[in-house]
Formats: structure tokens, sequence, C-alpha cells
């Protein structure tokens, strides 16, 4: 099974393939089979691999820890851990979790070195040396908005761009809009809800 992810590996890891050989044992080991981390969700990805799965988060600076299907092939990075939200980890049939320090910097090739913000992903420039890649918007970040719970989420909700989630109002505040806030193309939320509190706030 190591064998058949590593040929899997995408092309700029091939020169770390022999250094990293041994922490990705570690890696593999400590993977929590029948779990998953639920509503902290930055982006998921249908047919990705594994290990693909893995980098995905590394290069992400806001990803903590990924979700995977294997059945299905599907990925899903999230922005806490089973530590920082531990009431979200559960059991779920078919799926693995994984935590992102579990796994060794050096997967994640040229960008283990990026300085991408927060909101970014880093990507690799396919057809340049190793050492260039660039940083790409990809989330909104977390609503902060006065009054909005975000209890309400559900299971497919995502802070990446172009996804949407769903909240509700605190109680003591009256709502209006539909209650979807959207994440736009140039990472910014768009709220279709109002949360107007006793004193008038919003
Ligand atoms: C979970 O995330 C926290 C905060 O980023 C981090 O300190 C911790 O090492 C992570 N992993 C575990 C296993 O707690
Ligand atoms: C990242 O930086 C460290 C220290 O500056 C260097 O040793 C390492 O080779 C760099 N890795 C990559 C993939 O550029
Ligand atoms: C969110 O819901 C959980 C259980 O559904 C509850 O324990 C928790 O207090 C709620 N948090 C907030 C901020 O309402
Ligand atoms: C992305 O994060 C940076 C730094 O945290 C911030 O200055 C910028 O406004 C954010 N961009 C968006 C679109 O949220």
């Amino acid at each position: 099974m190591l064998l058949f992810q590593i040929i899997s590996c995408p092309w700029f890891l091939i020169s770390f393939l022999v250094p990293c050989y041994g922490s990705l044992q570690l890696g593999f080991s400590k993977l929590q089979r029948g779990h998953r981390l639920d509503r902290k969700l930055i982006q998921s990805f249908p047919e990705l691999s594994f290990l693909d799965c893995v980098i995905e988060c590394l290069v992400t600076p806001r990803c903590k820890s990924v979700n995977y299907f294997k059945g299905a092939n599907f990925c899903e990075i999230n922005y806490e851990n089973k530590t920082t939200a531990e009431t979200r980890y559960m059991e779920s049939a078919g799926w693995v979790y994984s935590e992102k320090e579990h796994w060794p910097k050096e997967l994640a090739g040229a960008c283990s070195n990026s300085t991408c913000k927060i909101n970014q992903t880093c990507k690799h420039k396919r057809y340049s040396e190793d050492k260039f890649f660039e940083c790409v918007l990809s989330d909104c970040g977390i609503p902060d908005q006065n009054g909005i719970d975000l209890n309400a989420t559900r299971r497919e909700d995502a802070i990446g761009l172009h996804r949407r989630i769903h909240a509700s109002c605190f109680d003591g505040y009256s709502q209006s809009g539909s209650g979807w806030l959207i994440c736009q193309s140039n990472g910014e939320w768009k709220y279709d809800i109002v949360c107007t509190g006793e004193y008038g706030r919003a």
C-alpha cells in the first residue's frame, strides 16, 4: 500500500522520496481510522490520493488536519484539529483522520519554505524549477460578524473560495436573510444574514 502511495506522488516529490520514507511511515502509523473532524472545513477535493490530500494541507497555512474517505478518494482539509475542536471529532465509518504535524514538512516540496498568508495556499509552478511557487488566495477566513452563531453550520459547509456556510443568529438577536454566507472569489464573505440585537446592534 505504501508503495502504491509513493508511485502516485506528485512530480516534485521525487527528489524527496528517499529522505522522506521514514517519516512517511510515521505519518501512516498515526492515522485515526474510522474518524473525522466535523464542520471545520476549509475546502474539499474529489479524486485526490491520500498523500496528495496531506500535501494539500501542508501547503495551506490555515490547515491543521485532514479527513479522507478512501471509498471515493475524497479529501477534506480542516482549520482545526481534534485537540482544538474536541467536540467535533467523531467516529465515522470509512473515513480516516490525520493531523498535519504527523507528516514531514518536506512533503510540501518548495512550498515547505513558503511565506504564504493564512488565507492563501502555496502552489507549485509545475514547469519551473523546484524552488518556485506562488501564493494564491484560497479562503475567506472564519466569519466573525457580530451576532452570528456558526453552530448551525452543516456538514458540507466550508470557508474556502466559492463555498458557503449556513449560520443563524444567537439567542436574543432577530434574523433576516437566508442565513447563507458565501465566500466570494475576492476572499470576502457575502453575508446573506443580518442579526439585529436588542439594542439595535447589527
Ligand atoms: C493542534 O493544533 C494546535 C494549535 O494549532 C497545536 O498546538 C497542536 O500541536 C495540534 N496538534 C495536536 C495533536 O494537538
Ligand atoms: C528550506 O529552507 C531551508 C533553510 O533555509 C533549506 O535548508 C531547505 O533546503 C529549503 N527547502 C526547500 C525545499 O527549498
Ligand atoms: C453549539 O452546539 C453545541 C451542541 O450542539 C453546544 O454544546 C454549544 O454550547 C453550542 N455553542 C454555542 C456557542 O451556542
Ligand atoms: C488575507 O490575509 C491577510 C493577512 O492576514 C489580510 O491582510 C487580507 O486582508 C486577507 N485577505 C482577504 C481577502 O481576506
